[in-house]
């Protein structure tokens, strides 16, 4: 592809998460902490966050000037946005999209998951970390009902949208959760995926002593039912993915801390504010709001951001240690995940 953008390690440029929005109806514990993410949290307002015009400017040229293929919307909870589904169907219709999904937490699933997919949504991972309600309702920060997330997950698969289920796995806050959790979703039959609590943003206390990591959640699961390992779906994929031996359903591991996974890493990310992020751990952001509020071209914008992803060098999770954690980092609730 003549259009291919690569970086200083050779990465091309394929997978472009647009956050929507840096609001959200929970307060994860390991994501945006009540006690920080309180009544008092200036978050974005109106005029501060992209318009689906501007988003749905700066994806054509991703795609069609950089060599973009996946787009994934993510948040805050993306939901929040009003009239989601009206941008979906403007990316849907970007002529070179390949794939087009959501993360969420869930929530308004029963209430939009049908004009989702007509709009064009093809996939979703829905995050839940328990089936006890009184653990999960602790970690969501809101009481939240597991059943009202399954209602969700439910509305999405009835509506056609192809489903995973995302637990992040943190030590003493709900790694007895593994066992249930892959039970359960082994009989609904999606795919789960367990994700290592990471060092994101600087609000959530991280402490590798609280990583419950990929080898004994492997381990722990195939004592109960036996795993195999597969290869991945396709280069550069985030999650190891295992298989109950004797059957078809499958589970993931995403090991960022573990096992980093930086080498094939082929994703930017686009905050709601409109910055540009090379990486899930920057500590700055790329302004291109102001580019697209400007008389630049869009050839003038690709050129910025080929600049921008020529010169990334980032490969945090490998860089990892003592000294990295505390540095400044954008927070996950502005980017997504
Ligand atoms: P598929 O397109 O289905 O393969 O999905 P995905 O694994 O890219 O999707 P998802 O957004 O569900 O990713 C799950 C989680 O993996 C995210 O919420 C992050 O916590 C983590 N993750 C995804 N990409 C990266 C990355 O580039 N670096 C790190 N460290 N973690 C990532
Ligand atoms: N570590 C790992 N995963 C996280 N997520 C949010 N914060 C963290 C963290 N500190 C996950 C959520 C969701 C996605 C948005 O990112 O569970 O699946
Ligand atoms: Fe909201 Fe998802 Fe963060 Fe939880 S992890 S606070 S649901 S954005
Ligand atoms: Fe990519 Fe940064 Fe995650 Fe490494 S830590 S996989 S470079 S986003």
């Amino acid at each position: 592809n003549s259009h291919t953008t690569y970086d200083y390690f050779d990465r091309p440029l394929r997978d472009l998460r647009i956050s929507v929005t840096d609001k959200c109806n929970f307060r994860c514990t390991y994501c945006m902490p009540a006690e920080i993410f309180g009544p008092d949290y200036p978050f974005l307002k109106r005029n501060e966050l992209l318009s689906y015009e501007e988003i749905e400017r700066v994806t054509s040229i991703f795609v069609q000037s950089l060599g973009v293929k996946k787009i994934r919307i993510t948040g805050g909870e993306p939901l929040m946005r009003k009239d989601l589904s009206t941008l979906i169907d403007r990316i849907s219709q970007i002529n070179g999209v390949e794939d087009i999904a959501m993360t969420t937490n869930g929530y308004f699933l029963p209430k939009y998951a049908k004009e989702l997919k007509a709009a064009g949504l093809k996939r979703v991972s829905i995050s839940l970390d328990s089936l006890n309600d009184e653990v999960f309702g602790k970690i969501n920060g809101r009481g939240v009902s597991v059943q009202s997330v399954i209602d969700g997950i439910d509305a999405a698969a009835e509506a056609g949208i192809k489903v995973k289920i995302n637990m992040v796995v943190k030590r003493g806050m709900n790694d007895q959760e593994i066992i249930p959790m892959a039970k359960f979703f082994r009989e609904k039959g999606h795919i789960l995926r367990f994700i290592e609590f990471m060092d994101v943003g600087n609000t959530n206390q991280w402490n590798l002593k609280d990583v419950y990591p990929k080898k004994q959640i492997i381990e722990d699961i195939h004592e109960v039912m036996p795993l195999e390992s597969i290869d991945p779906n396709y280069t550069g994929e985030v999650a190891s993915r295992y298989r109950y031996i004797g059957s078809d359903i499958e589970i993931g591991v995403i090991s960022s801390v573990s096992d980093a996974f930086c080498s094939t890493c082929n994703r930017a990310r686009l905050s709601a504010s409109g910055s540009l992020y090379t990486c899930l751990f920057a500590s700055i952001g790329h302004d291109l709001r102001e580019e697209l509020r400007s008389e630049k071209t869009d050839e003038e914008l690709a050129e910025h951001i080929q600049a921008i992803w020529r010169g990334r060098k980032d490969q945090y999770s490998v860089e990892r240690g003592d000294a990295t954690t505390t540095r400044k980092k954008i927070e996950m609730s502005h980017i997504g995940g």
